[in-house]
Order: C-alpha cells, then sequence, then structure tokens
C-alpha cells in the first residue's frame, strides 16, 4: 500500500506515453481495435512472437521496449490463448500478472480488448482488483526508501482503456471496497506485535464506526462481569489487557433481518504460554490474530460497499504470553457457557478464546449462522498444506455455500470429516472437556472443542493457519500476510443475503 495506485477507466485508445499494454490470443491475433491503435508497430508483434517463441498462452507476456512507430515506450502483449478444457479467463488473476510484470512502472494504459469475442465491464473490474492486490507492499517500518530498490514507493497511474468505461467504473466500485477490506487484513496481519496488541487491535476496529458500522468495545470488567472465564485465562499472563470487539453492520432496514455472525481468533501474538513454543519460528505467532484481521476487513469491505445485508462481527483480542499470573495446564476454567474445560496445554489458547466468543455470538446475535475463523492448529499445514483452508462444519447448506463462494474466488475451502468418536477425545478425567486431544487428527478435534459452544446454531470453522500468512506468493499476492477470506466471506454475504450476487 506504500505505492499510490490510482487506478481509472477511460476510452479505448492509445497512450502517449509510458507502458502500454495489449492482448492476444492464438496465433498472436489481436484485436481489431488494438491492431488499429498499434498502427505501424502491430507489423512487429507477429516477428518478435517467433524470435521469442511467445505463444500467448493465457499468463505469458512479451515485452517489446521502445517499439518503433509507437508513442508509447513499451509495449508488453499479454498471452490470453487458452487450450482446450482451460478453465474460463480469470481476470483477477490476469491483473495480478500484468501488475507483476510492470514493477516501478509509473504510468500504464491498458487496452482492454479481447482478441476474440468480448470482454464486460465486470472481467475489466476483476482485472483491475487483481492488479490492485498484486501492488500492495508493507514497507512501513523500512526507513531507507530510495525510488530505485522495492522499499521505493512510486506513484502508478492505471488506466484501462475500453468500450463501456462508465461501466466499468461503476463496477469496480465495488471491488474497490473489497480491496480495502484484503488490504486492512494484510496490514493488520503484517504489524508486529509490539504496535498491534489487544487494545490497539480494538481501536483499529473502532475505525470503522466512520463507515457508519457500529462497534462495541469490552474491556476484562466487562467480560467478567459476563463470565468469560475461558477467553480471560488465556489473556491472564500478559501485561497487556484482552478485548472483546463487536462489530455491527446494518445494511438492511427490516427489523425482521436475522443477522449472520462472523467471528474470529485474535491472538495478537502466541508464544504458547507456559506450554511454550520452540524458538524458531516463534516471530510467524504475531499473525495468530489472522482471523480477527479477516473479519475486521471483511466488516470495512461490507460498510464501504453498503451491502444489503445485516452482519455482525466478533473478535476476541488476546496476548498468550508465560507469566508468573499465566494459566497453567491442570487449570481448570469455566467457560460462559457454563461448561468446565481443563487446560492440558495452554498453546491449545485459540479454541478458548472462540470458546467464549461463539457462546456470546449464539446466546446476544442469535444469528441465522455463524463462521468463524482461526489460526487454529498446525495440523491443518499438515494435512492440507497452503491450497485450502480447513472447513469444518455441522451444516450441509453452509459448507455447501462456502465451497460455492470458494471456487468463485479463488479461496477454496476443504471439508474435513466430524464425528462422535472424534468428540470422544476430548472427554476430561477432571471438567467437561480437555483443551486438547493429543497429535491424532489435532484439526478435527479443535474443530470439535468450538462445536460444543455453537448449539443448534448453523456453524462453519474455517482453519486459516495454512492461508492465511507465510503462504507462498500468488499472482495477486506478495504480502506476508495474505488478507484471506475477506475475499471469499465477501463472496458468501452477497449470495447469502443480498438480492443478487456482487456482479
Ligand atoms: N496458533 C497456533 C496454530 C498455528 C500453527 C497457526 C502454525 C499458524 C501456524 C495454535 O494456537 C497452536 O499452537 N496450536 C497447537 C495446538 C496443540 C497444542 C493442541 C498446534 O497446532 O500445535
Ligand atoms: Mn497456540
Ligand atoms: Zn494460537
Amino acid at each position: 500500500m506504500s505505492d499510490s495506485l490510482q487506478i481509472s477507466f477511460v476510452e479505448f485508445a492509445a497512450p502517449s506515453a509510458g507502458a502500454m499494454v495489449v492482448f492476444a490470443g492464438a496465433s498472436s491475433k489481436l484485436g481489431a481495435r488494438t491492431t488499429e491503435a498499434l498502427a505501424g508497430a502491430g507489423a512487429l508483434v507477429g516477428p518478435a512472437a517467433e524470435t521469442l517463441a511467445f505463444t500467448a498462452k493465457t499468463m505469458s507476456a512479451m515485452d517489446l521496449v521502445r517499439p518503433a512507430g509507437l508513442a508509447a515506450e513499451r509495449l508488453l502483449v499479454v498471452g490470453t490463448a487458452a487450450k482446450k478444457g482451460d478453465k474460463p479467463l480469470d481476470f483477477f488473476a490476469l491483473g495480478g500478472f500484468v501488475a507483476g510484470k510492470l514493477p516501478k512502472t509509473k504510468a500504464i494504459q491498458i487496452l482492454f480488448e479481447a482478441p476474440e469475442d468480448a470482454w464486460d465491464a465486470a472481467a475489466a473490474a476483476d482485472f483491475a482488483l487483481g492488479f490492485r492486490l498484486r501492488a500492495y507492499k508493507f514497507t512501513k517500518y523500512k526507513t531507507k526508501k530510495a525510488e530505485s530498490d522495492e522499499n521505493g514507493d512510486v506513484s502508478i497511474e492505471l488506466k484501462i482503456a475500453l468500450d463501456d468505461a462508465e461501466a466499468a467504473r461503476r463496477a469496480y466500485e465495488a471491488r474497490e471496497a473489497v480491496a480495502e477490506g484484503v488490504e486492512l487484513a494484510r496490514t493488520l496481519v503484517n504489524e508486529p506485535p509490539n504496535v498491534l496488541f489487544p487494545e490497539s487491535f480494538a481501536e483499529k476496529a473502532m475505525e470503522l464506526e466512520k463507515l457508519g458500522v457500529d462497534v462495541e468495545i469490552l474491556d476484562e470488567k466487562a467480560m467478567g462481569k459476563l463470565g468469560m472465564g475461558a477467553l480471560l485465562a488465556v489473556g491472564q499472563g500478559s501485561a497487556r489487557e484482552s478485548r472483546f470487539v463487536v462489530m455491527r453492520w446494518r445494511g438492511v432496514k427490516s427489523k425482521k433481518a436475522q443477522a449472520v455472525a462472523i467471528v474470529g481468533k485474535g491472538v495478537c501474538f502466541d508464544t504458547g504460554g507456559i506450554s511454550i513454543k520452540p524458538a524458531a519460528g516463534m516471530e510467524d505467532m504475531k499473525g495468530d490474530m489472522a482471523g480477527a484481521a479477516c473479519v475486521v476487513g471483511l466488516m470495512h469491505a461490507l460498510a464501504k460497499r453498503k451491502a444489503k445485508a445485516h452482519v455482525v462481527g466478533v473478535i476476541g483480542v488476546v496476548e498468550n504470553m508465560p507469566s508468573a499470573d499465566a494459566y497453567r495446564p491442570g487449570d481448570i476454567l469455566k467457560s460462559m457457557s457454563g461448561q468446565t474445560i481443563e487446560v492440558v496445554n495452554t498453546d491449545a489458547e485459540g479454541r478458548l478464546v472462540l470458546a467464549d466468543a461463539l457462546w456470546w455470538t449464539k446466546e446476544n446475535v442469535k444469528p441465522k449462522f455463524m463462521i468463524n475463523l482461526a489460526t487454529l492448529t498446525g495440523a491443518i499445514l499438515v494435512a492440507l498444506g497452503v491450497e485450502n483452508a480447513g472447513l469444518f462444519s455441522n451444516d450441509d447448506e453452509l459448507s455447501a455455500r462456502l465451497s460455492e463462494a470458494g471456487k468463485a474466488t479463488g479461496e477454496t475451502v476443504w471439508r474435513m470429516p466430524m464425528g462422535p468418536a472424534y468428540d470422544k477425545l476430548i472427554d476430561s478425567k477432571f471438567a467437561d472437556m480437555k483443551n486438547s486431544g493429543g497429535r491424532h487428527a489435532g484439526s478435527i478435534t479443535a474443530a470439535h472443542f468450538l462445536k460444543r459452544f455453537v448449539g443448534e446454531t448453523p456453524w462453519a470453522h474455517l482453519d486459516i493457519a495454512g492461508t492465511a500468512m507465510a503462504s507462498p506468493a500468488t499472482e495477486t499476492n506478495t504480502s506476508w500476510g495474505s488478507g484471506w477470506g475477506v475475499r471469499l466471506l465477501d463472496r458468501l454475504v452477497a449470495e447469502a443475503c443480498e438480492e443478487r450476487a456482487a456482479s
């Protein structure tokens, strides 16, 4: 986000300077108006493609520098030729791909014309969204910012030239709101734990009020009154006070519109507590609040695009530290639900935070359904790697909706099994349950722990430990914190609550 990026949609024309981007289909075929705009330089494309063995396959590009006969200083020819059986062209990924090909380029004009058939305004808007998210950088703490190195900030002007610029501009409005939400989530995950701790995180959430979200912050005293003994135990060893934040977006007037709730794990730093983690890689545990970051990013997106939906976001924000005051293995906690929990591992803290957050949400919001996001287990990385988030649910319809939204956005989920035999693994000798079922099926027993706090509410748990941070770069993300889930849940809300899908 340190680069400033200005995106506009303009009438179809070739630029008089900067970089010009055109699209080529099979045999480097260009669209009719693109050919016209290239004028004399068009004759260079065929021979250049031959020399460079450019076949115009999707997600490939050929760069021509200072082509004779063209005002632009650079011509990027982007392939869009599909092979048999290929999925439809993914304009979101294509936008990211083009941004990746033109780093540090200050003026870019895209001639958004299909080599064959036609592309609509929504395609141009998706392209713009992908471009923008690829351009995100987190360089806030780099003090040496030479323009020439990768920490330098550039102001980029991106113009997307197409027939119906006005329609594309309108289609981009909602996506711009989503882009802001994803960027906010990424930044919250990237921020260090000395800057982003429970209180400062809650203050960040409070900023949503500017967009018309109603935000309520509960401090430890208020949580104590409510009996949130599980959440409070996790934060008890930290010098930082815990917080509980409720964000309400009412995009529908009708009093009857039942809310949907999204709940996030917000462990601002997870040392493991007394069951302390090994030192190597512990710094990554600043991202253990990615579930909560996604909720805040989503609320931003929904409010900014004025989603016609009633959505309540809930986050439990704590820091898990070892200290003389810390909770111990062996402690028995009383959760808000009244159920008791034997702590067998203080590093299984996320489920304790969520136990009270889910119960509070079920009792107070009484949502149509609730979805929680959490960087809950390392075991989900063993099972699914970084390709899918783990999906656990007591509801087939909600699961199907999430799977669909996952396919549509590329933020994919994989449903994992649940059942009574797994549930038994967290029964405790001394209390109603224990907070870890041991090594086997670690992600599933964690999900069963959560399930004990949702009652009959249709519920889904997304274990995002593999997707929210430190995942490999993609066409649309090179940031450590990925902002995973904002686009998925924005889509889900559009499909499940609003009249029509965001097109
Ligand atoms: N925050 C971790 C899970 C995690 C691991 C997130 C790797 C991202 C990357 C969680 O609180 C945790 O420590 N889980 C334990 C559970 C165990 C103690 C039952 C784990 O996964 O080892
Ligand atoms: Mn932990
Ligand atoms: Zn954790």
